[in-house]
Protein backbone atom coordinates (compact mmCIF):
# COMPACT_ATOMS: atom_id res chain seq x y z
CA UNK A 1 0.00 0.00 0.00
CA UNK A 2 1.37 3.45 -0.87
CA UNK A 3 -0.83 5.60 1.74
CA UNK A 4 2.15 7.31 3.60
CA UNK A 5 2.39 11.04 5.58
CA UNK A 6 4.06 13.71 3.79
CA UNK A 7 5.22 15.76 6.78
CA UNK A 8 7.20 18.61 4.75
CA UNK A 9 4.19 18.88 1.77
CA UNK A 10 1.15 18.95 4.93
CA UNK A 11 -0.63 15.97 3.16
CA UNK A 12 -1.30 12.15 3.65
CA UNK A 13 -0.97 10.27 0.63
CA UNK A 14 -4.12 8.32 0.34
CA UNK A 15 -5.09 6.88 -2.94
CA UNK A 16 -3.17 5.08 -5.26
CA UNK A 17 -3.34 5.57 -9.38
CA UNK A 18 -4.71 2.30 -9.41
CA UNK A 19 -7.55 3.33 -6.98
CA UNK A 20 -8.44 6.28 -8.99
CA UNK A 21 -8.36 4.57 -12.07
CA UNK A 22 -11.17 2.38 -10.96
CA UNK A 23 -12.81 4.91 -9.33
CA UNK A 24 -13.38 6.65 -12.29
CA UNK A 25 -13.75 3.65 -14.96
CA UNK A 26 -16.53 2.72 -12.23
CA UNK A 27 -18.37 5.85 -11.33
CA UNK A 28 -17.66 6.89 -15.55
CA UNK A 29 -18.81 3.55 -16.79
CA UNK A 30 -22.47 3.62 -14.22
CA UNK A 31 -23.09 7.04 -15.45
CA UNK A 32 -23.52 5.52 -18.97
CA UNK A 33 -24.95 2.59 -17.83
CA UNK A 34 -27.82 4.33 -15.96
CA UNK A 35 -28.20 6.88 -18.94
CA UNK A 36 -28.61 4.04 -21.27
CA UNK A 37 -29.88 1.32 -19.47
CA UNK A 38 -33.16 4.23 -19.01
CA UNK A 39 -32.82 4.20 -22.88
CA UNK A 40 -33.53 0.17 -23.28
CA UNK A 41 -36.62 0.83 -21.53
CA UNK A 42 -37.20 2.92 -23.61
CA UNK A 43 -38.48 6.28 -22.40
CA UNK A 44 -36.43 9.19 -23.96
CA UNK A 45 -38.81 9.23 -26.62
CA UNK A 46 -42.24 8.80 -24.32
CA UNK A 47 -40.83 11.83 -22.17
CA UNK A 48 -39.69 14.46 -24.75
CA UNK A 49 -35.79 14.25 -23.69
CA UNK A 50 -35.34 13.51 -28.14
CA UNK A 51 -36.54 16.85 -28.13
CA UNK A 52 -33.96 18.57 -25.70
CA UNK A 53 -31.27 20.51 -27.81
CA UNK A 54 -28.49 17.71 -28.56
CA UNK A 55 -30.26 14.99 -27.73
CA UNK A 56 -32.18 13.40 -30.36
CA UNK A 57 -29.71 11.09 -30.69
CA UNK A 58 -30.80 9.24 -26.95
CA UNK A 59 -33.87 7.95 -28.70
CA UNK A 60 -31.60 5.72 -31.08
CA UNK A 61 -32.70 2.67 -29.63
CA UNK A 62 -29.41 0.20 -30.99
CA UNK A 63 -27.14 3.27 -30.29
CA UNK A 64 -27.65 2.96 -26.21
CA UNK A 65 -28.16 -0.73 -26.45
CA UNK A 66 -24.15 0.06 -27.67
CA UNK A 67 -23.13 2.60 -25.22
CA UNK A 68 -24.85 -0.15 -22.46
CA UNK A 69 -22.60 -3.20 -24.15
CA UNK A 70 -19.06 -1.00 -24.27
CA UNK A 71 -19.88 0.31 -21.00
CA UNK A 72 -20.89 -2.63 -18.92
CA UNK A 73 -17.25 -4.20 -20.82
CA UNK A 74 -15.93 -1.13 -18.87
CA UNK A 75 -17.64 -2.04 -15.66
CA UNK A 76 -16.69 -5.40 -15.60
CA UNK A 77 -13.17 -5.33 -16.27
CA UNK A 78 -13.15 -3.05 -13.38
CA UNK A 79 -14.61 -4.86 -10.89
CA UNK A 80 -12.83 -7.55 -11.83
CA UNK A 81 -9.89 -5.72 -11.34
CA UNK A 82 -9.98 -4.43 -7.79
CA UNK A 83 -11.67 -7.74 -6.86
CA UNK A 84 -8.11 -9.10 -7.94
CA UNK A 85 -6.48 -6.21 -6.06
CA UNK A 86 -8.17 -6.54 -2.53
CA UNK A 87 -7.40 -10.57 -3.08
CA UNK A 88 -3.37 -9.80 -3.75
CA UNK A 89 -2.71 -7.13 -1.45
CA UNK A 90 -5.49 -8.19 1.55
CA UNK A 91 -6.80 -4.65 1.98
CA UNK A 92 -9.97 -5.04 3.36
CA UNK A 93 -9.97 -1.43 4.59
CA UNK A 94 -13.29 -0.52 2.75
CA UNK A 95 -15.42 -3.59 3.78
CA UNK A 96 -18.04 -3.08 6.41
CA UNK A 97 -17.03 -4.23 10.18
CA UNK A 98 -19.66 -4.90 13.52
CA UNK A 99 -21.48 -1.75 14.74
CA UNK A 100 -20.88 0.19 11.76
CA UNK A 101 -24.06 1.35 11.65
CA UNK A 102 -24.36 2.65 14.91
CA UNK A 103 -21.44 4.70 14.18
CA UNK A 104 -22.58 5.82 10.64
CA UNK A 105 -25.45 7.44 12.96
CA UNK A 106 -23.05 8.81 15.63
CA UNK A 107 -20.57 10.75 12.66
CA UNK A 108 -24.26 11.88 11.49
CA UNK A 109 -25.51 13.52 14.82
CA UNK A 110 -21.93 15.04 15.30
CA UNK A 111 -22.16 16.85 11.81
CA UNK A 112 -25.07 18.06 12.79
CA UNK A 113 -23.82 19.44 16.42
CA UNK A 114 -24.99 16.33 18.36
CA UNK A 115 -22.53 14.58 20.11
CA UNK A 116 -18.90 13.84 19.38
CA UNK A 117 -17.48 12.35 16.48
CA UNK A 118 -16.00 8.94 17.25
CA UNK A 119 -12.51 8.95 16.02
CA UNK A 120 -12.32 6.92 12.15
CA UNK A 121 -10.08 4.70 10.67
CA UNK A 122 -8.94 5.39 6.95
CA UNK A 123 -12.53 5.30 6.04
CA UNK A 124 -15.86 6.40 7.84
CA UNK A 125 -18.16 3.85 9.48
CA UNK A 126 -20.69 5.40 6.50
CA UNK A 127 -18.23 5.15 3.66
CA UNK A 128 -18.02 1.22 4.03
CA UNK A 129 -21.50 1.05 4.48
CA UNK A 130 -21.48 3.08 1.12
CA UNK A 131 -19.40 1.06 -0.86
CA UNK A 132 -21.09 -2.48 0.16
CA UNK A 133 -24.45 -0.85 -1.04
CA UNK A 134 -23.00 0.03 -4.05
CA UNK A 135 -20.70 -2.36 -4.69
CA UNK A 136 -23.29 -5.15 -3.96
CA UNK A 137 -26.10 -3.61 -6.21
CA UNK A 138 -23.26 -3.31 -9.11
CA UNK A 139 -22.37 -6.89 -8.46
CA UNK A 140 -26.01 -8.18 -9.08
CA UNK A 141 -26.64 -5.64 -11.95
CA UNK A 142 -23.55 -7.54 -13.54
CA UNK A 143 -24.45 -11.26 -12.74
CA UNK A 144 -28.30 -10.43 -14.19
CA UNK A 145 -26.85 -8.08 -17.04
CA UNK A 146 -24.71 -11.49 -18.63
CA UNK A 147 -27.71 -13.58 -18.15
CA UNK A 148 -29.27 -11.01 -20.02
CA UNK A 149 -26.54 -10.56 -22.61
CA UNK A 150 -26.62 -14.33 -22.85
CA UNK A 151 -30.28 -14.43 -23.89
CA UNK A 152 -29.87 -12.10 -26.86
CA UNK A 153 -27.55 -13.95 -28.30
CA UNK A 154 -28.54 -15.13 -31.86
CA UNK A 155 -29.88 -19.04 -31.40
CA UNK A 156 -30.14 -18.88 -27.75
CA UNK A 157 -33.24 -19.47 -26.28
CA UNK A 158 -32.92 -19.43 -21.77
CA UNK A 159 -36.15 -20.31 -19.39
CA UNK A 160 -38.42 -17.69 -19.57
CA UNK A 161 -38.63 -17.56 -15.51
CA UNK A 162 -35.25 -17.25 -15.24
CA UNK A 163 -35.19 -14.25 -18.04
CA UNK A 164 -37.76 -13.00 -16.10
CA UNK A 165 -36.45 -12.78 -12.63
CA UNK A 166 -33.17 -11.30 -13.70
CA UNK A 167 -35.05 -8.18 -15.44
CA UNK A 168 -36.68 -7.39 -12.15
CA UNK A 169 -33.67 -8.20 -10.12
CA UNK A 170 -31.79 -5.52 -12.80
CA UNK A 171 -34.33 -2.88 -12.66
CA UNK A 172 -34.84 -3.18 -8.70
CA UNK A 173 -30.69 -2.64 -8.33
CA UNK A 174 -30.84 -0.02 -10.88
CA UNK A 175 -33.20 1.96 -8.47
CA UNK A 176 -30.83 0.97 -5.88
CA UNK A 177 -27.69 2.21 -7.45
CA UNK A 178 -29.28 5.46 -8.52
CA UNK A 179 -30.31 6.52 -4.99
CA UNK A 180 -26.98 4.96 -3.83
CA UNK A 181 -25.14 7.32 -5.94
CA UNK A 182 -27.81 9.87 -5.27
CA UNK A 183 -26.29 9.79 -1.73
CA UNK A 184 -22.89 9.23 -2.45
CA UNK A 185 -22.90 12.37 -4.18
CA UNK A 186 -25.11 14.72 -1.44
CA UNK A 187 -22.60 13.40 0.75
CA UNK A 188 -20.20 15.76 -0.45
CA UNK A 189 -22.94 18.79 0.80
CA UNK A 190 -21.49 18.55 3.61
CA UNK A 191 -18.08 20.67 4.35
CA UNK A 192 -16.15 18.17 5.98
CA UNK A 193 -16.43 15.41 3.69
CA UNK A 194 -15.77 17.75 0.76
CA UNK A 195 -11.61 17.17 2.45
CA UNK A 196 -12.02 13.80 0.64
CA UNK A 197 -12.60 15.11 -2.80
CA UNK A 198 -8.89 15.92 -3.89
CA UNK A 199 -8.08 12.12 -3.12
CA UNK A 200 -9.71 10.98 -5.75
CA UNK A 201 -7.79 13.46 -8.21
CA UNK A 202 -4.61 14.09 -6.79
CA UNK A 203 -4.21 10.83 -4.36
CA UNK A 204 -3.61 12.68 -1.37
CA UNK A 205 -5.88 15.05 1.37
CA UNK A 206 -4.60 17.36 4.21
CA UNK A 207 -2.67 16.29 6.81
CA UNK A 208 -4.46 18.08 9.45
CA UNK A 209 -8.21 16.67 8.38
CA UNK A 210 -6.31 13.15 8.62
CA UNK A 211 -5.24 13.89 12.33
CA UNK A 212 -8.37 15.58 13.24
CA UNK A 213 -10.99 12.82 11.74
CA UNK A 214 -9.06 9.69 10.68
CA UNK A 215 -6.98 9.46 14.08
CA UNK A 216 -7.02 5.66 13.82
CA UNK A 217 -5.33 5.67 10.08
CA UNK A 218 -3.06 8.59 11.62
CA UNK A 219 -1.77 6.36 13.84
CA UNK A 220 -1.52 3.01 12.10
CA UNK A 221 0.67 5.28 9.54
CA UNK A 222 3.02 6.42 11.86
CA UNK A 223 3.32 3.10 13.45
CA UNK A 224 3.89 1.85 9.58
CA UNK A 225 6.18 4.61 9.39
CA UNK A 226 8.56 3.79 12.64
CA UNK A 227 8.48 -0.07 11.88
CA UNK A 228 9.97 0.84 8.39
CA UNK A 229 12.71 2.87 9.76
CA UNK A 230 13.07 0.39 12.35
CA UNK A 231 13.51 -2.31 9.87
CA UNK A 232 15.80 -0.46 7.84
CA UNK A 233 18.58 0.55 11.48
CA UNK A 234 18.52 -2.96 11.74
CA UNK A 235 19.33 -4.05 7.88
C1 LIG B 1 -21.71 6.57 -10.51
C2 LIG B 1 -20.80 7.28 -9.95
C3 LIG B 1 -19.99 6.90 -8.74
C4 LIG B 1 -19.86 5.71 -8.08
C5 LIG B 1 -20.54 4.38 -8.41
C6 LIG B 1 -18.93 5.93 -6.98
C7 LIG B 1 -18.54 4.97 -6.07
C8 LIG B 1 -17.74 5.19 -4.97
C9 LIG B 1 -17.48 4.24 -3.91
C10 LIG B 1 -18.09 2.83 -3.85
C11 LIG B 1 -16.66 4.83 -3.01
C12 LIG B 1 -16.13 4.22 -1.71
C13 LIG B 1 -17.09 4.44 -0.57
C14 LIG B 1 -17.31 5.88 -0.21
O1 LIG B 1 -16.32 6.60 0.05
O2 LIG B 1 -18.47 6.31 -0.17
C15 LIG B 1 -16.37 6.15 -3.49
C16 LIG B 1 -15.56 7.07 -2.86
C17 LIG B 1 -15.44 8.38 -3.22
N1 LIG B 1 -16.03 8.97 -4.33
FE1 LIG B 1 -17.25 8.11 -5.66
N2 LIG B 1 -18.51 7.24 -7.00
C18 LIG B 1 -19.15 7.87 -8.06
C19 LIG B 1 -19.03 9.17 -8.43
C20 LIG B 1 -18.28 10.11 -7.78
C21 LIG B 1 -18.16 11.50 -8.15
C22 LIG B 1 -18.85 12.16 -9.35
C23 LIG B 1 -17.31 12.09 -7.24
C24 LIG B 1 -16.83 13.50 -7.17
C25 LIG B 1 -17.63 14.51 -7.07
C26 LIG B 1 -16.89 11.06 -6.30
C27 LIG B 1 -16.04 11.27 -5.25
C28 LIG B 1 -15.66 10.29 -4.34
C29 LIG B 1 -14.81 10.57 -3.18
C30 LIG B 1 -14.18 11.90 -2.80
C31 LIG B 1 -14.67 9.37 -2.48
C32 LIG B 1 -13.89 9.14 -1.19
C33 LIG B 1 -12.45 8.79 -1.48
C34 LIG B 1 -11.66 8.53 -0.22
O3 LIG B 1 -12.24 8.27 0.84
O4 LIG B 1 -10.41 8.60 -0.32
N3 LIG B 1 -17.51 9.87 -6.65
N4 LIG B 1 -17.03 6.35 -4.68
C1 LIG C 1 -24.62 0.33 -13.45
C2 LIG C 1 -24.97 -0.78 -14.01
C3 LIG C 1 -26.20 -1.00 -14.85
C4 LIG C 1 -27.40 -0.34 -14.89
C5 LIG C 1 -27.80 0.87 -14.04
C6 LIG C 1 -28.23 -0.98 -15.87
C7 LIG C 1 -29.52 -0.60 -16.19
C8 LIG C 1 -30.32 -1.21 -17.15
C9 LIG C 1 -31.70 -0.86 -17.44
C10 LIG C 1 -32.49 0.23 -16.71
C11 LIG C 1 -32.11 -1.64 -18.45
C12 LIG C 1 -33.50 -1.62 -19.15
C13 LIG C 1 -34.49 -2.52 -18.53
C14 LIG C 1 -34.27 -3.99 -18.82
O1 LIG C 1 -34.29 -4.41 -19.99
O2 LIG C 1 -34.08 -4.72 -17.84
C15 LIG C 1 -31.03 -2.52 -18.81
C16 LIG C 1 -31.05 -3.47 -19.81
C17 LIG C 1 -30.01 -4.31 -20.09
N1 LIG C 1 -28.80 -4.39 -19.46
FE1 LIG C 1 -28.18 -3.21 -17.96
N2 LIG C 1 -27.54 -2.03 -16.44
C18 LIG C 1 -26.29 -2.07 -15.83
C19 LIG C 1 -25.29 -2.95 -16.07
C20 LIG C 1 -25.34 -3.93 -17.04
C21 LIG C 1 -24.27 -4.86 -17.29
C22 LIG C 1 -22.94 -4.89 -16.52
C23 LIG C 1 -24.68 -5.64 -18.31
C24 LIG C 1 -23.96 -6.78 -18.97
C25 LIG C 1 -23.02 -7.51 -18.43
C26 LIG C 1 -26.01 -5.21 -18.71
C27 LIG C 1 -26.77 -5.75 -19.72
C28 LIG C 1 -28.04 -5.37 -20.07
C29 LIG C 1 -28.82 -5.95 -21.15
C30 LIG C 1 -28.35 -7.07 -22.09
C31 LIG C 1 -30.04 -5.30 -21.17
C32 LIG C 1 -31.24 -5.57 -22.10
C33 LIG C 1 -31.09 -4.89 -23.39
C34 LIG C 1 -32.22 -5.33 -24.28
O3 LIG C 1 -32.13 -6.43 -24.82
O4 LIG C 1 -33.20 -4.58 -24.38
N3 LIG C 1 -26.38 -4.17 -17.91
N4 LIG C 1 -29.93 -2.23 -17.99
Amino acid sequence: MSDRILWKEGKVKRQSLSSILVHWSVALSTFVLIFSGFGQLPMYKRFGIVNLPGLAWAGDYPLTLKMHYLAAIVLTLAVFYHLTEIVLTKDFDLFPKKGDLREAVKILLAMVGIGKEPPSDKYLAEQRLSYAFIGSNLFILILTGMLKVYKNLPGITVNNALVLWATQLHNLATVLLVLGVLGHLAAFIAKPNRKLLPALFTGKVDLAYVQKRHSLWFKRLERQASSSQDSRHIG
